[in-house]
């Protein structure tokens, strides 16, 4: 039986994690930025050496095939991405691709035939942070197009979204080009929990049987901008006044109020951004979250109104633009079957758990049945420099990604 390789895939790991490394020792690897370019290049590398095929889509997804014996059936799909956050971990995607791939060279090694091609993906932006919204690879596959309003999105450091789409797309000759979207049998995703429950319960395997929703918002409040010293209190138009009295009180209500809710303003700009000069601007992103998308409509409608009516009682305006609305959703139950079947034969403990963040893999079970298999981090923390996952669960995972993936690619 194929055995996966422990030691190529933390090695793969490290060599990854160089590319974008920050002094912290996390990665800095935003979307379509020359480092997400690089790491792309490595992985298409790794791939030809190896004689699999390489391709991207439009989106600057990349795939990579190895055949099966059946050429005429959809392959199994499995995989992650290798975007990071601004001061993002080492296995945030990256786990999941890079696992992918060893599985990929453990059936090469040892020569094992599947009936079905299996498939590596890489998707393109999934964390969103650099052009919002997040998971736009695996978006765009699932409905087969891009949406026309991506085009003229702007980074915060500057660029265009389709100049830097059109970049990354160029960086990658190798790569034969697809149409976006096309059928598969499967898709599997392995990833770190990015939540502390796996490692509280020293439990190696969490079988992810759904995700919870999220909507992202962006805010403007609007003011005026007069001279900080001179400017009396029944003068003041003050949007960060504003703000800060409606964040406080939304801080207030909405997590200690349901345990499952989650809020958080991580994004915050001020214009014109003078030490002595109230603003004329202020603007910031929220990002909510909640299973029940009755909960995810009522959190936004009490932040909109909250908002609204600080502003108004400061003398401003407001006005709030929802950029992403990931509905919660439900994995396959025949993969999560399968997954079970996997670990009985590793003699792996998991248990079943819901996603706290989102993946990629919530908008491809549009367009397949898909699942995902969670591994413990330490303190459950992820979106952080300092996350870290023990050499023994990536193998843990990746052996439970192999079994899985062998068991899906065997029967057609
Ligand atoms: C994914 O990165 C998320 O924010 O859930
Ligand atoms: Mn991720
Ligand atoms: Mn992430």
């Amino acid at each position: 039986m194929t055995a996966i390789d422990p030691e190529r895939l933390n090695h793969r790991l490290e060599e990854f994690a160089a590319i974008g490394a920050t002094d912290k020792g996390g990665v800095n690897r935003q979307a379509l930025t020359e480092g997400d370019r690089i790491a792309r290049r490595l992985l298409a590398d790794l791939a030809i050496k190896r004689g699999f095929a390489v391709f991207q889509d439009p989106m600057a997804n990349l795939f990579i095939r190895r055949e099966g014996r059946r050429g005429d059936v959809p392959p199994l799909l499995i995989g992650s991405h290798l975007d990071s956050q601004p001061t993002g971990g080492r296995y945030d995607g990256a786990l999941g691709t890079l696992s992918a791939f060893e599985v990929l060279e453990s059936l090469e090694d040892s020569g094992e035939a599947t009936e079905r091609a299996v498939e590596v993906v890489a998707w393109t932006n999934e964390e969103g942070s650099r052009f919002s919204p997040g998971c736009m690879g695996s978006m765009a596959f699932s409905q087969g197009a891009i949406p026309d309003d991506w085009a003229d999105k702007y980074a915060a450091d500057g660029p265009r979204f389709a100049d830097e789409l059109q970049a990354t797309l160029a960086s990658l000759p190798q790569a034969a080009m697809r149409l976006l979207g096309f059928p598969i049998s499967a898709y599997v995703e392995l990833h770190i929990e990015q939540g502390p429950s796996l490692e509280a319960e020293s439990i190696p395997i969490g079988v992810v049987t759904g995700i919870q929703g999220t909507r992202w918002l962006e805010v403007v409040v609007s003011g005026q901008t007069a001279h900080a010293g001179t400017t009396a209190q029944a003068y003041r138009r003050d949007p960060m006044r504003a703000a800060t009295h409606a964040l406080n009180a939304l801080y207030d209500a909405v997590m200690p109020g349901d345990e499952a809710a989650r809020f958080t303003i991580g994004r915050i700009s001020v214009a014109p951004g003078s030490i002595n000069a109230i603003p004329e601007e202020v603007r910031f992103t929220v990002d909510i979250r909640h299973p029940d998308p009755a909960e995810l409509d009522r959190i936004e409608a009490v932040v909109v109104a909250r908002i609204a009516e600080s502003a108004d009682r400061f003398g401003c305006s407001s006005r709030t633009q929802r950029l992403f609305d990931m509905p919660p959703g439900r994995f396959s139950p025949d993969i999560l079957q399968t997954m079970d079947r996997a670990a009985a034969m590793l003699g792996v403990k998991t248990k079943p758990m819901l996603s706290g963040a989102f993946h990629d893999a919530l908008f491809v079970a549009r367009v397949a049945p898909s699942a995902m298999i969670f591994v413990p981090c330490r303190d459950g923390l992820s979106h952080n420099e300092a996350e870290y996952v023990e050499p023994e669960h990536v193998a843990t995972g990746c052996r439970m990604l192999a079994s899985t993936a062998r068991l899906l690619a065997s029967s057609v």
